[in-house]
């Protein structure tokens, strides 16, 4: 039982199944202490609902992050970009790229204030009205796919859903999309585990792009408000005041790692999952009103987002084991939705369970605001897949991509038929 237990998310067979060495780690060693991230790896429901709800204990705050990660890299006896300690959660980028504290990246005061605008802005009402623009994109994206023959599902409707649905949410003029897709793509990257210098040069030239784009267009908007979420935002006010250009813009780029890859990664895992599941998928055919319900599955067996960074500001005690000031913490939310003392029978998919409690979107003050656009966006593409094509049919092997932190499909080829 006390055998130390190896823990190596560097190697490939990692990307293809991470729970296998998850499963190992939450049975035997869940407060793991890993040498090679420098960090305590928790993978039990209850230790990670546990640090995620303690706030005073656990920090999001980049400043604290910043001393964290610098003495976890001298104690490596590393002094540039330590490997493995870069990249917290999904957003922690625009935090050291932009200096400017975003929502995710912020403690309380700073984080109540900056959610209280932001709220007024993005309330689940504002995505009621999307859907129907979802629906539409949904639809001609689809259109360009074949009635018969296979494509990849990933690429033509899982990837440029989510990035067209905040480009238009933002205002973004359809000339722009591909340059934007293609920041996109890089900012996502700064959550994985190895940062080469290349890429790091890549992100910081990503980011310099980006604020000057958003600085822009922020800036037309001060002159002439239109339509938009920019718009909606700088007019948004509470208690708190408003949000100073800095904060818009670092919000900006945050919606860039936060809400599109992840969305992808629900897309394609979702559909993953019921190509791999056609019993749910046939339950699906016949009841498409149970699609949000499987949702919360697919988000619970196969997590977008893996893991949650925080730092501990004072000795605490997580599932009896003492966890002192300054440590980095990673909450693996993929193993905490899959704890057997959480979820009866956790690995087996089952649409039909009922009151999936999963962490997939956190948990307490940082719970994540894009979440009812997210599931929408999954139960409008999934069920207007299975709603277009009588047969949906794997074609071929799907390539998982992401990162440590961030998982789903980078290829899923499907085949289709009337
Ligand atoms: C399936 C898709 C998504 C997943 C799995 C996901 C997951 C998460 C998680 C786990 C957090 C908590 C981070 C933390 O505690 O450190 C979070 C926060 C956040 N998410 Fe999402 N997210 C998704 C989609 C989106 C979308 C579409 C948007 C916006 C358009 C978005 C915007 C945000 C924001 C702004 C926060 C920070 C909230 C705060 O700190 O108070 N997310 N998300």
């Amino acid at each position: 039982m006390n055998e130390p237990v190896t823990f190596n998310p560097f190697v490939p067979s990692y990307r293809k199944n991470p729970y296998l060495q998850l499963g190992r780690l939450q049975a035997r060693d869940p407060v793991h202490r890993s040498d090679a991230l420098q960090a305590w790896v928790l993978t039990r429901y209850d230790d990670c609902q546990q640090v995620t709800r303690d706030v005073e204990g656990f920090s999001s705050d980049a400043r604290v992050a910043r001393e964290a990660l610098e003495a976890a890299a001298r104690r490596q006896g590393i002094t540039d970009a330590p490997m493995g300690l870069r990249l917290p959660s999904p957003g922690r980028s625009s935090r050291t790229l932009g200096e400017e504290p975003t929502v995710i990246g912020s403690d309380p005061p700073g984080h109540t204030r900056l959610r209280g605008i932001i709220n007024r802005a993005f309330t689940p009402r504002a995505v009621e009205v999307l859907r129907p623009r979802i629906e539409a994109i949904t639809a001609a994206l689809l259109d360009e796919q074949p009635a018969t023959g296979t494509f990849d599902a990933v690429e033509a409707l899982a990837q440029p859903l989510p990035a067209i649905v905040i480009a238009e949410m933002l205002g973004i003029p359809p000339e722009d999309r591909t340059k934007f897709r293609e920041w996109s793509r890089v900012i996502a990257g700064t959550t994985d585990l190895v940062q080469t210098p290349e890429r790091i040069a890549a992100t910081q030239e990503t980011t310099r792009a980006l604020v000057d784009y958003f600085g822009g267009f922020i800036a037309e908007r001060e002159r002439a408000p239109r339509e938009d979420l920019i718009s909606t935002l700088l007019r948004a006010q509470d208690e708190g005041g408003r949000l100073t250009r800095n904060e818009l813009l670092g919000f900006c780029i945050l919606l860039l790692v936060a809400g599109n890859e992840t969305t992808t990664n629900l897309i394609g895992g979702g559909l993953r999952a019921l190509l791999a599941h056609p019993e749910a998928m046939a339950t699906l055919r016949a009841h498409p009103e149970a699609m949000p319900a499987a949702v919360e599955e697919m988000l619970r067996w196969d997590s977008p987002v893996q893991g949650l960074v925080r730092f501990s500001r004072n000795d605490v005690e997580v599932g009896g084991t003492r966890i002192p000031a300054g440590g980095i913490v990673i909450c693996m939310l993929g193993a905490a939705n899959r704890d057997p003392a959480q979820f009866p029978d956790p690995e087996r998919f089952d649409i039909t369970r009922e009151d999936v409690r999963h962490l997939s979107f956190g948990y307490g003050i940082h719970y994540c605001l894009g979440a009812p656009l997210a599931r929408a966006e999954a139960d409008i593409a999934l069920r207007a897949v299975l709603a277009r094509w009588g047969t949906v049919d794997p074609a071929g092997e799907p390539e998982m991509g992401g990162t440590f932190l961030i998982r789903g499909p980078q290829r899923l080829p499907v085949a289709v038929a009337p």
